[in-house]
Parts: C-alpha cells; sequence; structure tokens
C-alpha cells in the first residue's frame, strides 16, 4: 500500500517547480520549493517537528506538557498541527497584525491564541516574545519552543530542506534564495547546501527594503513573516541565534511594492498561489538568475500559500488604500490634490515622544500658514527624511484640544505629548478615488486626512484639497 500512518510523515518533501522568469532562457533557470504543499500549510512544519522531537529527546516536553511560542502564525500552525498529532496542549502568542485567517487556523488546530498589540518595541512587557516568556514560566509542564534561538530551527533545514534540494537538482543547484526570518531557513539549508557542493554554492538573502537585515533602518513593512523590524524606541536590537550570516553571501532589499505585485503576478500568470515573503523571494531570484547564464541553476524558497492572505496581498481595495495601487486614472484620484511640490516636502508629523510646548509650536505654525491645525502623531522619528508608514500613524494632535487640556491643567507643557493623543487621522492611497474620499472626509466631519504612497505618508489634504482636483477634472472633460 502506498500510504502513511500519520500527519506527520507528510511533513516537507515538497516539490520543485521551475518558473517562467522575464529573463528566461537567456538567464539561469529559477525552481521554485514548494512549501506551502507541507501538510500544515508552510515550510514551518519541519521546525515544529524538529524542535518538538528534539525537546522530547532532552526530557523538556514530556507526554501531558503544553507547547508555547510567540509567532506570527505559521511556525504557531506548525507546533499546533505537532502537538495535535502527538497529543500535547498548544498555547501561541500573536501580534494582533496577523491575518485573521492566519489566526482562525490556529484555534482550528486547536491551539489557544493569545493576542497582542503589534509594533511595541522588544522591552515592553506586552511584547508577544515577553508574553509568551512570562506563560511558560507561569505554565506547569510547559515548554517554550524558542524558533528564534533554537538550534533545532535550523537543524531541521540542515537535516531536511537542505538535502531535499540537493537531491532534487541532482547537485546542480548553484544559487539559494531564502527570506530571512529568524534565519532558521537560509542558515540550516544553506550551511547543508554549502557543505554538500564543497563550498560552491552561492547563498542570497531577499529582505523587505526596511529590514535592517538588509542595512535598513527596521521601520515597518507590509511583507508578513519575513525580515527584521526594529521599533523606534527599542533600545538594544538583538537578532536571533537561528540567523547564522557566515553562511549567506549577500542580502537584497525588495520593496513592498515589488514584493506583492510579483506575487499577484506568480498567481495569474504561474497558477501559484503564494504569500508576500515568497514574492519577496521570487523578485530577489529574478534579479539574481538576470546575472547568470543557462549553466548556473537556482533555487527559490516559497515558504507558504497565498490563501491566508486573500483580504490583504489578494485584494484591490486593500492595496489601493495602503497606495500600492495607481488607481483609475480616467477619475480624479487623492493624489492628485497633492502636487509634487507638497510630496517632497517632508511631512509634518509630531514624535510621541515630543512635548506638549513643542506640539503647541508646531500646531501654531500650522495655523498661522493658513493649514487646519492637526497634525498625526506617533513612534516614527522626526527630523530627517523618514516619512512615518500607516502603522506609524497611530494618532493625531489638534491645537484646541490641546490647548483646552492645558487650560484645564490636565497636561504641563513639559509633558510628553504620548499620553494625549487623539483618535488616527483618516488614511487614504493616492489612488483611491477623490470623490470617495471627499464622501468619507464629509461624513465623517474631518477637515485633515493623510495620502499614502506605496504604505508610506507622503502628505496631507482637506476637503478642500479635493473638490478642487474634482473641479479640475470636471473641467477638463
Ligand atoms: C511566510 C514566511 N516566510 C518567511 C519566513 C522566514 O523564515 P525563517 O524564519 O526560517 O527565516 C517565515 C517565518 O516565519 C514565514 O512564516
Amino acid at each position: 500500500m502506498d500510504v502513511h500512518e500519520s500527519a506527520l510523515e507528510l511533513i516537507g518533501r515538497t516539490p520543485l517547480v521551475r518558473l517562467r522568469t522575464p529573463d528566461d532562457g537567456r538567464s539561469a533557470p529559477v525552481y521554485a520549493k514548494l512549501e506551502y504543499l507541507s501538510v500544515g500549510g508552510s515550510i514551518k512544519d519541519r521546525i515544529a517537528l524538529g524542535m518538538i522531537e528534539q525537546a522530547e529527546r532532552d526530557g523538556l516536553l514530556r507526554p501531558g506538557g503544553t507547547v508555547i511560542e510567540a509567532t506570527s502564525g505559521n511556525t504557531g500552525a506548525g507546533l499546533a498541527l505537532v502537538a495535535a498529532a502527538k497529543g500535547y496542549r498548544a498555547v501561541l502568542v500573536l501580534p494582533d497584525r496577523t491575518s485573521a485567517e492566519k489566526i482562525a487556523t490556529l484555534r482550528a488546530f486547536g491551539a489557544e491564541v493569545e493576542v497582542r498589540p503589534a509594533g511595541l518595541p522588544a522591552e515592553d512587557p506586552e511584547h508577544p516574545l515577553n508574553v509568551a516568556a512570562r506563560i511558560a514560566e507561569q505554565t506547569p509542564g510547559a515548554w517554550l519552543a524558542g524558533q528564534y534561538d533554537n538550534p533545532a530551527n535550523p537543524g531541521a533545514h540542515y537535516l531536511t530542506t537542505g538535502p531535499e534540494i540537493w537531491r532534487q537538482t541532482d547537485g546542480r543547484i548553484t544559487h539559494l534564495v531564502s527570506c530571512i526570518g529568524t534565519g532558521g531557513t537560509i542558515s540550516g539549508t544553506g550551511r547543508y547546501l554549502k557543505e554538500a557542493s564543497g563550498g560552491t554554492v552561492r547563498v542570497i538573502g531577499a529582505d523587505p527594503a526596511s529590514s535592517v537585515y538588509s542595512g535598513g533602518d527596521g521601520r515597518p513593512y507590509f511583507v508578513e513573516a519575513a525580515g527584521h523590524f526594529r521599533h523606534p524606541e527599542t533600545v538594544e536590537d538583538v537578532w536571533p541565534q537561528s540567523y547564522h550570516q557566515d553562511v549567506v553571501d549577500d542580502v537584497l532589499p525588495v520593496t513592498d511594492r515589488d514584493s506583492l505585485l510579483t506575487v499577484r503576478r506568480l498567481a495569474r500568470e504561474q497558477g501559484l498561489l503564494v504569500g508576500g515573503s515568497a514574492g519577496t523571494a521570487v523578485a530577489a531570484a529574478e534579479r539574481v538568475a538576470a546575472g547568470l547564464g543557462p549553466d548556473d541553476l537556482v533555487v527559490v524558497i516559497l515558504p507558504d500559500s497565498g490563501r491566508q492572505y486573500l483580504s490583504k496581498y489578494f485584494d484591490d481595495g486593500w492595496l489601493l488604500r495602503l497606495g500600492f495601487l495607481d488607481g483609475d486614472g480616467s477619475a480624479a484620484r487623492v493624489g492628485d490634490a497633492l502636487p509634487a511640490a507638497v510630496r517632497a516636502q517632508p511631512l509634518p508629523y509630531v514624535n510621541r515622544r515630543a512635548t506638549v510646548g513643542e506640539a503647541l509650536a508646531l500646531l501654531r505654525a500650522r495655523r498661522a500658514g493658513g493649514a487646519e491645525p492637526v497634525l498625526p502623531a506617533g513612534p516614527c522619528p522626526t527630523g530627517g527624511e523618514r516619512r512615518p508608514t500607516a502603522p506609524e500613524l497611530s494618532g493625531s494632535l489638534a491645537l484646541d484640544t490641546l490647548t483646552r487640556a492645558v487650560e484645564l491643567g490636565q497636561i504641563a507643557p513639559g509633558d510628553p505629548v504620548g499620553d494625549h493623543l487623539g483618535a488616527p487621522l483618516p488614511q487614504f492611497g493616492a489612488g483611491q478615488p477623490a470623490v470617495a474620499a471627499l464622501a468619507e472626509l464629509t461624513e465623517r466631519g474631518v477637515e485633515t486626512a493623510v495620502v499614502l504612497h506605496d504604505g508610506q505618508a507622503v502628505g496631507l489634504i482637506g476637503p478642500q484639497d479635493l473638490h478642487a482636483v474634482l473641479r479640475a477634472a470636471g473641467a477638463a472633460r
């Protein structure tokens, strides 16, 4: 019989499929390793099994025990599935940015899920990693998987992913391209392939452009689960021990727009429905292949399926709202209300650590210049070139409200504004129709909104700006 005795036997052993690339025929062939075909739907099944079985061998996890982890989803699904198959309880802590589909998947496997705010500094006690560590301390029989620092994470890829690729390509692979999250995939797979090839295989990381691994400042980005985010208030930025930089020859930055447009292309043109980090990896692999010849062979790792991101990367509304799509050019768009000169200027923005006095001075200067005295505020550093990204537009400040709070003695001019922020300003993607944005502002009675392009704030607009572009579009017709 051609059968398997449990779901655990269906982890890994994923196929390689040739991708059609823009330079196909002239450049190196690119083969994609389809990790979404593993039984739990992602590459993380491998490390879940590897880490749990190592913990069993080490006597850290015993019958009746509880598996605990802070995870953005896929490791959680892998751990929940292996825990279910082996009879353990699983408790998983996730940031609230995680897609609803991923959270529902964990619950479906019977895991208990704790959701905590995303975007907290590493030192914050409510950061998912700190919450998971606390639960592990307080739960008898608990074992914290700790994928970021657990040697069994890269170890699982050294023992499975690397040998599979070597065997499947008959030792012809010359370049491996992979995203870096914990670093487990690239470190374990890369190390095996380097050893097997006598050191000739080149290992290339694909990284969201603002992630610190490729030299970015760590600001938020929109591809889930890849890269390394650094909150501006994080004091010491610690990199995972699962990431072995000595294995990696180069790390290529890929913009969110490139990653997202690449995943959409993979689905529509090649029938491969994969997640955002696969878009990052394929965009980098295409760049690598374009510089190589037909005798080279590139393998790129596609970590998970696009099904769990249908409400994000594959939803035009989501992309349009964040400014990743340019919208319908035949009608007036929100971005048309922002002249290039305004876009080129730094966005007026208050860091939440600024004092009330500093914020009041900025708001008064705005009123004196004839603008609405309202500003977006949040954790983004101010003063440089850096523009706040959508999640950093977490609050707002209005001159009237702040002045009143000072007069009532609720807040002193030397206090930080952070505890007194109002609701975030509405956000519109530059490609959204101006008419819809105007209707929303009118309905909400709001005078200032933020315009986003590629997920970053590029300017502030009000109803009068939208009226002006609508009038101009009407006159042109
Ligand atoms: C979808 C996805 N892509 C990429 C990665 C990064 O892989 P690694 O943690 O092995 O570096 C992860 C890890 O969570 C992931 O879930």
